[in-house]
């Protein structure tokens, strides 16, 4: 297809003649059927609503053929209009538009739903199992249409995948503005969700999917190295150990696929388990796993060899974690760091697969008897802790994964409570990403080249070093180990080829770092040494973007990380800042009703009215979280903040006084309360 072909079939939007039907490709990885969750009343709503997209004169054909797959998998995916050409990041000139910004977002939408990248890019997922780009093909194609006639003085709306429409607006306005998941919140539970979306009038956009900000496993990579290494230095520390070596966990999906990889820059044996043969073979052909086994035995004596030796490598088990967590124990293998990363934020549909059924089993019995595979999954996750807090008693450090794995365990009736009602385990965010990174300001700061070209990623590369580099040289003590792993980690990130769709990078700055980076970026632009305009951004696992109380704002301990202020306000002032486009979810990560979470792009033009964008915007963008933090009084946000304001004059943040617990013990004695 020429450029100017593929440009045309953009534009076109929904085609006024319909395409040829498409047949299943089995080749796909496709989503699980989902549940099926609506009566007929409903059923017949669903059907009425995805027409809603198409002329009257096409009703009669297009209503049985969408029956027909609400009935099959559960969702109306409108298949037939999956368009015939390659969808994938490509270089910003090649997409139609008016206004270069959506341009822009029309390359990060493509990345999302590229099929290299998207876990299930037929059902329009890019991860997570149900992280979805557009509910369905005809709002994929009405939106990239949208995008290509909208001028800088319109803004685009998008409900949870729905394209509500172009609206008069301003050149400083998002160019978009997207909401994904977000319910009344006593419709919020996960049968809600699966309700709304097989209606079609909601969904869950996890972080980067619905907010078109996703680039490939590699975020995860960088994230997974960082939280690895830290916890192998916690653990080094209290037990004044000096070398670890094995590291056990779940999952090579979208982004759980990333541990391997990870422990092998961390420079940690691990074993990985997968049931899902597809994804397993993704990963391992992608070189991001280096020797898969199906036998256990074998697995056994291949890994006593390798933690006996000194060679870095990375398992792959084909077949479920509970049985290598039961098997190491029998076999007193010692687990140095544990952890899962199963979907378990949607434990019912296919993020977790129990132990004894095989995977094919497990897809039956979810859609034929949910309530059967409730009873398994439950089953599954009492025996899978049971194992591990053997394992713990060992000396293993288990750490939860922001996957809800806690959360659905305890719901599920494993022993996995402290008296106290506490987990028995800590959130990585709780003992590491929060106090060593969140606090700090620290986060995922992420660009993508919109030439599409390696060797722009390759200047950007060495401009995010050398930034890192001066900044460094002025970094308090508290703060260098961080800017420290990230120089290393840049200046390895071009070697271990860790771009998969869009030309992108991520590291962790704090708002420092960011600003700086992309202010340099934007001057390299403007001199032409890097060759088209740079989408910066970040996933939404970061200081500011997400309320979430058993990930991001979990080392939050003043009563308020059930409180969703924080992000919701995180996105409205981005929104004003400058930033292309703005995003809010309900959903994504710990799963639909868990947590609000948000985000931003801002395209990076070259342009001095792009620096104040930046600067203001990312600014903001970190320092509403580091402020927030420290009005709870994390010590290392209040520091953060202190120095902050003696920096910024405008900047005046309200701190706390705190309160000495003696006094109060004392208070309430007086008054003969608390006791
Ligand atoms: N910690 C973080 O920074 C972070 C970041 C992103 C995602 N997450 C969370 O991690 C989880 C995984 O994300 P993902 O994108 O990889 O999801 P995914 O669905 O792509 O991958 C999970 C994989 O686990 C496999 N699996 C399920 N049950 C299993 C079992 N019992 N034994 C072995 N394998 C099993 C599935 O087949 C699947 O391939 C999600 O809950 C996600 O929200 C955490």
């Amino acid at each position: 297809m020429t450029s100017a072909e593929f440009k045309k079939k953009i534009a076109e939007g929904i085609p006024a003649e319909l395409p040829e039907l498409k047949s299943y490709d089995q080749n796909i990885n496709h989503a699980p059927k989902r549940k099926d969750i609506l009566d007929n009343t409903e059923k017949r709503l669903a059907i009425k609503n995805a027409l809603r997209y198409f002329p009257e004169k096409f009703h009669q054909l297009l209503a049985k053929e969408f029956a027909g797959e609400l009935l099959a998998y559960g969702r109306i995916y409108m298949y037939r209009f999956r368009p015939d050409y390659d969808i994938k990041a490509r270089h910003i000139e090649d997409f139609p538009y008016r206004t270069r910004s959506a341009a822009a977002i029309m390359l990060m939408i493509s990345n999302n739903l590229d099929s290299i990248v998207a876990q299930h890019p037929h059902e329009l997922i890019t991860y997570g199992g149900n992280g979805a780009v557009f509910q369905n093909w005809a709002q994929y194609r009405l939106t990239m249409k949208y995008l290509s006639e909208m001028t800088d003085e319109q803004t685009l709306v998008i409900y949870s995948g729905h394209p509500l429409g172009l609206f008069p607006s301003s050149i400083d306005a998002p160019r978009l503005v997207v909401t994904n998941g977000m319910v009344i919140p006593n419709y919020s539970s996960q049968d809600h969700w699966e309700k709304f979306n097989a209606l079609g009038v909601s969904q869950y956009g996890q972080m980067t999917a619905g907010s078109y900000m996703y680039i490939g496993p590699q975020g995860i990579v960088h994230g997974t190295t960082i939280t690895l290494l830290n916890a192998a230095r916690m653990k080094m520390k209290s037990k004044g150990r000096s070398g670890l070596k094995l590291f056990v966990s779940s999952g090579l999906g979208g982004m759980s696929g990333a541990q391997p990889k990870a422990a092998k820059i961390a420079g940690i044996i691990s074993v990985i388990a997968e049931v899902n043969r597809k994804a397993l073979n993704t990963r391992h052909s992608q070189g991001w796993v280096d020797e898969v086994y199906s036998d256990l035995n074998a697995l056994v004596t291949r890994v006593k060899r390798a933690v006996s030796g000194s060679d870095v490598v990375s398992f792959a088990y084909e077949g479920n974690i509970v049985d290598i967590w039961e098997k190491f124990a029998d076999e007193k293998i010692h687990i140095d760091l544990g952890s899962d990363q199963t979907s378990l934020h949607n434990p019912w549909s296919g993020g977790y697969y129990p132990a004894g059924l095989s995977f094919e089993e497990s897809n039956e019995m979810m859609s034929k008897d949910p309530a059967k595979f409730k009873d398994a999954v439950r089953i599954s996750l009492r025996r899978q802790v049971e194992a591990i807090n053997k394992h713990s008693l060992q000396g293993t450090y288990f750490f939860d994964y922001g996957n809800a794995f806690l959360l659905e365990a305890s719901r599920a009736g494993a022993d996995v409570m402290k008296s106290n009602g506490e987990f028995r385990y800590p959130s990585y965010v709780q003992d590491i990403m929060g106090p060593m990174c969140f606090d700090y300001g620290f986060g995922p700061f992420r660009w993508v080249c919109c030439s599409n070209e390696p060797a722009d990623l390759e200047v950007t590369d060495k401009i995010a070093i050398g930034t890192l580099e001066k900044l460094i040289k002025e970094s308090p003590d508290q703060i260098k180990q961080q800017m420290d792993d990230n120089i290393r980690w840049i200046k390895e990130a071009g070697k271990n080829n860790l771009v998969v769709g869009s030309q992108a990078r991520i590291l962790y700055a704090d708002a420092e770092g960011r600003m700086e980076i992309a202010a340099a970026f934007n001057s390299a632009i403007a001199k032409g040494r890097v060759s088209a305009p740079i989408v910066i951004g970040r996933d939404h696992h970061d200081v500011s973007g997400t309320d979430s109380p058993y990930r991001e704002t979990s080392n939050i301990y003043d009563g308020s990380k059930f409180t969703a202020d924080m992000a919701v306000q995180n996105v409205i002032g981005d929104s004003f800042r400058g930033a292309t486009w703005v995003s809010l979810h309900n959903g994504g990560g710990v799963g639909w009703g868990e947590v609000i979470n948000g985000g931003f792009g801002m395209v990076l033009e070259g342009t001095p009215e792009t620096e104040i964008k930046l600067r203001r915007m990312l600014h903001w963008d970190v320092s509403n979280g580091i402020a927030r933090r420290s009005w709870a009084r994390n010590k290392e946000a209040m520091f953060t903040l202190k120095r902050e304001m003696e920096k910024t004059q405008e900047l005046k943040v309200t701190v706390p006084y705190i309160a000495d617990d003696e006094i109060i013990e004392k208070a309430l004695k007086e008054v003969g309360s608390g006791s």
